[in-house]
């Protein structure tokens, strides 16, 4: 995209665009580059629907929760459109992709749908739509975008000292219970060179922290003409000087690689924290679910990882209540996380998805199952949580300062390279650099301490 663009003057020029964004940090992320595209037109950002001349809504299918949420959104923008003739309003994400134009025909005050491939497209309906022509542009961009890997699009990204850089876009894995292969395409890596060019540049702006997203990032290169894998990546990434921490989500089980392992283990920057996702401890219901690996195997790359970075902190993803999840399957759930003893979980009641394989399986569990089932592993995991940050009472940890708590104003935050939150009084210097931390107080979602001293490197 061109300066020239930023700077003349079109009939967008000082309007003013609203952006809601439900669901992972993949669409938080491709938010950023929507607000690049609309800022890059000459539009600013509003805080409320109300006062906007453009409403994008980002949507997210992985459950029928985060559907739900958009959907009742989306309710309230009708009479926000009939009061407001001009106003335009995009449906982007993944429920755009899934529903296409049957969206445009149940929500008719709706002008523009494209789904997570064609985020691109939203600069040339920005543009048409600014004509004003009294012509609506009703417009649905979903096609299998093959050149989609190699667009460079504007990011707006928050202040901070923390940004996301996609790698790669969609998955191949076709796991029984979930959405994504269907929404985001077919697996593409992004060619090494162009991101490498990002995380420099974003250095060179102050950010001290990246993480590389993905579905699957361990799959990295997969089908690229160049001969690079993901530790070749990190490895290059690692030469940016002035980008001084390294993570990445989301890992498969079944791609982490030994010569991954050694690399986050040679590599200084690369923190210490793996997300890496379960779902079930039960070889039953991992087979069903279409995940590649028993529960043995998964143990055996945990181990490999811990015996290699004792000091890793491992998260992971559970889904309760998968179809012919008898209370035996459940109780292995159980007991791998007693056994696996994560630093934290996501877990997830399971919800049936359409077009996936899981929903034809037999067996589907009641609501009122699912939430016990759900509870309890909450229950048992919030012990573990907690048993586990308490171990860091007394000690001192390198935090890299991000600025005051939204929770506790008159405190900085921050977060260890293993990604736990730790809370301290500093000042507005701090903010951006590295410091020492002891801990003083361990609660269950963050760590309490007393600064101990800022290191040189910023
Ligand atoms: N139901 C419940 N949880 C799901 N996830 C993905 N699809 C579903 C579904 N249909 C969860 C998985 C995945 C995380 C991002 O969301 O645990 O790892
Ligand atoms: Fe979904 Fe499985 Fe791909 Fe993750 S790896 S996005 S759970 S299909």
């Amino acid at each position: 995209m061109s300066m020239d663009r930023k700077t003349k003057k079109n009939n967008n020029f000082g309007k003013r665009f609203y952006l809601h964004t439900f669901g992972c940090q993949m669409n938080v992320h491709d938010s950023e580059k929507m607000a690049g595209i609309l800022s890059e037109a000459g539009m600013s950002h509003s805080n409320h629907f109300n006062n906007a001349d453009v409403i994008v809504l980002n949507t997210c299918s992985i459950r029928e929760k985060a559907e739900q949420k958009f959907y009742s959104e989306l309710g309230r923008l009708e009479t926000v459109k009939k009061n407001n003739p001009k106003l335009k309003i995009a449906v982007a994400g993944c429920i755009a992709q899934q529903k296409g134009d049957a969206l445009l025909k149940r929500f008719p005050y709706v002008d523009f749908i494209f789904g997570p491939d064609n985020i691109n497209n939203l600069e040339t309906w920005i543009n048409f739509s600014a004509q004003d022509t009294g012509e609506r542009l009703k417009k649905t961009a979903l096609a299998y975008n093959p050149e989609y890997h190699f667009m460079e699009l504007p990011v707006k990204r928050e202040e901070g000292v923390r940004a996301w850089v996609s790698i790669m876009y969609g998955c191949d894995n076709f796991c029984a219970y979930c959405i994504v292969p269907y929404t985001r395409g077919r697996e593409r890596s992004r060619p090494a060179r162009d991101i490498y060019r990002e995380v420099s540049a974003l250095a060179s702006q102050g950010y001290r922290e990246v993480t590389l997203l993905g579905q699957n990032v361990n799959s990295y290169g997969k089908n690229m003409p160049e001969n690079i894998d993901f530790s070749d990546l990190l490895c290059m990434i690692h030469e940016i000087e002035d980008m001084k921490r390294i993570r990445f989500v989301t890992s498969h089980p079944r791609d982490l690689s030994e010569k991954l392992v050694n690399t986050m283990n040679k590599l200084p920057k690369m923190c210490n924290h793996l997300h890496l996702p379960l779902q079930s401890g039960s070889d039953k219901i991992l087979f069903q679910m279409n995940r590649g690996y028993s529960y043995r195997e998964y143990k055996d790359k945990i181990m490999m990882l811990r015996n290699a970075l004792p000091e890793s902190a491992i998260t992971t993803d559970i889904i309760v209540g998968f179809p012919g999840e008898k209370e035996e399957d459940f109780q292995a759930t159980m007991d791998a996380l007693k056994e696996m003893e994560f630093d934290g979980i996501f877990a997830f009641k399971y919800s049936p998805r359409p077009n996936t394989s899981a929903v034809d399986l037999p067996g589907h569990i009641d609501e009122k199952a699912k939430s016990r089932r759900l509870s309890e592993v909450l229950d048992l995991q919030s012990d573990i949580t907690y048993r586990k940050n308490k171990k860091f009472e007394g000690s001192t940890v390198e935090v890299l300062v991000e600025g005051y708590s939204d929770t506790d104003k008159d405190k900085l935050t921050g977060r260890t390279g293993s990604n736990k939150i730790v809370n301290f009084h500093g000042s507005d210097n701090n903010i951006g650099k590295f410091v020492a931390i002891n801990i003083t107080e361990a609660k269950q979602h963050s760590l309490y301490g007393i600064l101990i001293h800022s290191f040189s490197v910023s």
